[in-house]
C-alpha cells in the first residue's frame, strides 16, 4: 500500500487556500492509502509564538482536520512534537543539506524580509524538518499547494543524496499538486498568494469565516477595468482567481465557467462564487463546532495516533542511524 504524509502548520486560521490547495485532495487518499497528517507544530516556532495560543490552535486544527473529513480510524492524525524521532532526523539531515540549497529556497528569503527581526536558524533549516517528516515514514506521495513545491524537491535531494552514500534508505518522495486550487490568490492583491498572515482581512478568506464574511470579501475582490468574464492569469489575475476558485468547489471544468457567464457582470461572477464557498464551509464550520468542543476525545486522538506514528517513525531512524554509525543504546 502506498504512504501519504502531508501536514499543515496551526500558525493561524486556516484560508480556503490551504483547504482547496491541499486538505480537500487528503480526503479521497484516505480510502485507497495508508495516510498519515500531522499538525506540524514544531514548524511553527520560526516565528514566535504565544504558548496558550499554539496549544489551543494546535488541538483546533486537528478538530479542523476531522471536520474537513479526516477520520483518524482511517488515517493516522497527529501532531509533530509528540513523535520525537522528527527531530531527531532533522538533525541527522541537516548534516546532509547544503547551505547553498538552503540559500535558493524562494520562501526563506521571502519570511527572512517579513520577519527582519528574528531571522533565526529554524526558518532556515525549516526545509530539513520537512524533509524529516516525510522521510520517515518513507512517503511516496506528498499532497500538497504549489508553493510547497521547492521544499519537495530538497526532500527528494536530501534523500537521494543520503541512499546514494548509505544506500537505499529512503523512499524518493512524489509531490502530488492538484491541477486546479494549487495555488489560490489573495483577493486583494491576486499576484499574490493567498495567505493567513496577510495584514490585509480581506486580502483572504478563512474556513471558519462567518457567511456574511465570505460574502464580503468575495463582493470586494479586486478583478480589473473591462468586462470579459474569462481565464487569463496573465492580464486578468483577479477574474482568473475567482474561476479557479469556483472551479476548484464545484468540479465545473474552466471553459464551463466560462460559458455559463458568457455576458454576465463580474458582480454576477462574485455573488456566485461567494455563494459556492458559503456551501462548501457550512458543513465543515458545523461539524468544526462539534469536534472542537471535545477537547478530552481530541487529545485521546492525539494519543494514540501518536503512538502508530511513533512506531512507524522508530524503524526509520534506527536504521538511519545504523547505517551511518551512531551506536545502538542496546
Ligand atoms: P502551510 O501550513 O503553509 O500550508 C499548508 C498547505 O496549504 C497549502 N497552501 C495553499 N494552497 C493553495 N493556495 C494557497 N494560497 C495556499 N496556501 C497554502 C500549502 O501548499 C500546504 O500544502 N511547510 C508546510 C507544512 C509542512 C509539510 C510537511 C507539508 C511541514 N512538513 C511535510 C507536507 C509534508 C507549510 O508551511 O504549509
Amino acid at each position: 500500500k502506498k504512504r501519504i504524509f502531508s501536514g499543515v502548520q496551526p500558525s493561524g486560521n486556516l484560508t480556503i487556500g490551504n483547504y482547496l490547495g491541499a486538505i480537500k485532495n487528503w480526503i479521497p487518499l484516505q480510502e485507497e492509502y495508508e495516510c498519515l497528517y500531522c499538525v506540524v507544530d514544531l514548524h511553527t516556532l520560526t516565528v514566535r509564538q504565544k504558548p496558550a495560543e499554539l496549544r489551543q490552535r494546535s488541538l483546533n486544527l486537528l478538530a479542523l482536520y476531522m471536520a474537513c473529513g479526516l477520520d483518524p480510524k482511517k488515517s493516522i492524525l497527529f501532531l509533530q512534537s509528540h513523535v520525537s524521532a522528527h527531530s531527531e532526523l532533522a538533525w541527522i539531515l541537516n548534516c546532509f543539506t547544503y547551505m547553498g540549497e538552503l540559500n535558493r529556497m524562494t520562501q526563506f528569503k521571502d519570511k527572512s524580509q517579513r520577519h527582519g527581526d528574528n531571522i533565526n536558524a529554524g526558518l532556515f533549516t525549516y526545509p530539513v524538518l520537512m524533509a524529516a517528516d516525510i522521510l520517515l515514514y518513507q512517503a511516496d506521495l506528498v499532497p500538497i499547494g504549489q508553493d510547497q513545491k521547492q521544499h519537495l524537491e530538497i526532500t527528494r535531494d536530501v534523500a537521494d543524496r543520503f541512499n546514494n552514500i548509505y544506500g537505499d534508505t529512503f523512499t524518493i518522495p512524489e509531490a502530488f499538486i492538484p491541477k486546479i486550487g494549487a495555488k489560490i490568490m489573495s483577493l486583494q492583491e491576486p499576484e499574490k498568494k493567498m495567505s493567513k498572515s496577510d495584514e490585509n482581512e480581506n486580502a483572504f478568506v478563512l474556513i471558519l469565516d462567518p457567511q456574511d464574511a465570505v460574502m464580503r470579501k468575495f463582493k470586494r475582490a479586486i478583478t480589473d477595468s473591462d468586462r470579459e468574464i474569462r481565464y487569463d492569469e496573465q492580464n486578468k489575475p483577479g477574474v482568473s482567481n475567482l474561476i479557479s476558485i469556483y472551479s476548484s468547489v464545484t468540479g465545473k471544468s474552466i471553459s464551463d465557467i466560462e460559458k455559463e457567464f458568457e455576458g454576465r457582470s463580474y458582480g454576477d461572477l462574485k455573488e456566485t462564487v461567494g455563494q459556492s464557498v458559503v456551501e462548501m464551509l457550512n458543513p465543515i464550520q458545523q461539524r468544526f463546532n462539534e469536534f472542537s468542543s471535545d477537547k478530552e476525545q481530541l487529545n485521546l486522538i492525539l494519543k494514540e495516533n501518536a503512538e502508530k506514528a511513533a512506531y512507524m517513525a522508530r524503524k526509520t531512524l534506527s536504521k538511519v542511524q545504523r547505517k551511518i554509525g551512531l551506536l545502538p543504546r542496546g
